[in-house]
């Protein structure tokens, strides 16, 4: 059966962020990868005796939209640390889907960091809809609930504790929001932005 692979980054001296609270971070994203394969290789053989099975399949087959998810989410989040830290420009056409859809990129970047700051653990979110070629911001809580549907993710924030109590304890996370902007490399979003037309 076709694997789920995990992804390897280039993340390296981040301002706020420590080594170790990445490669820790990382675990988990392992974790998640390791686990979207399994779920798909046990409903492989709990299908052998889907009748005797039924309920222990449908229990792991409610599971498989958290890892999956959890994996993809890390990626996106993972890769826009990777490579060193780029501005957007004006000139890029990301920025000029966030003025046209948003006002101004200004205005978007403040309305996006007060979506992080939501209280609870999940995820800050851009993405394209597709369908109506226009930027959306989501907050998502965990992953398997609220990401929305056709729409390719943009921009990743995880905001679970664990991508920053190590470093900036819980009372930290504001300054957690404002080095994630500083370490962001915006090529990756201006790539997803690109990939997702
Ligand atoms: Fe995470």
């Amino acid at each position: 059966m076709q694997k789920f692979e995990e992804k390897k980054f280039d993340i390296k001296n981040l301002v706020g962020l420590s080594d170790k609270s990445i490669e820790e971070h990382l675990k988990l994203y392992s974790g998640y990868v390791k686990h979207s394969n399994l779920i798909l290789e046990k409903i492989e053989e709990l299908k052998e005796d889907s009748e005797k099975n039924a309920y222990a399949l449908a229990e792991i087959m409610r599971r498989f939209g958290f890892e999956y998810n959890g994996m993809r989410n890390h990626e996106v989040y993972f890769d826009s640390l990777s490579g060193g830290s780029t501005t957007l420009t004006t000139s890029d056409p990301l920025y000029k889907k966030i003025e046209e859809d948003f006002g101004s990129f200004d205005g978007w970047l403040a309305s996006f960091k007060s979506i992080a700051g939501t209280r609870g653990i999940g995820w800050a979110m851009l993405y394209f809809d597709r369908k109506d070629k226009r930027l959306l911001n989501a907050w998502v809580d965990e992953q398997h609930m609220g990401q929305l549907q056709d729409c390719a993710l943009i921009l990743g924030l995880d905001m679970w504790e664990h991508s920053f109590v190590y470093d900036y304890q819980p009372s930290g996370k504001k300054q957690y929001i404002e080095d994630f902007f500083i370490n962001l490399n915006w090529s990756k979003e201006e790539d997803n932005f690109k990939n997702a037309q």
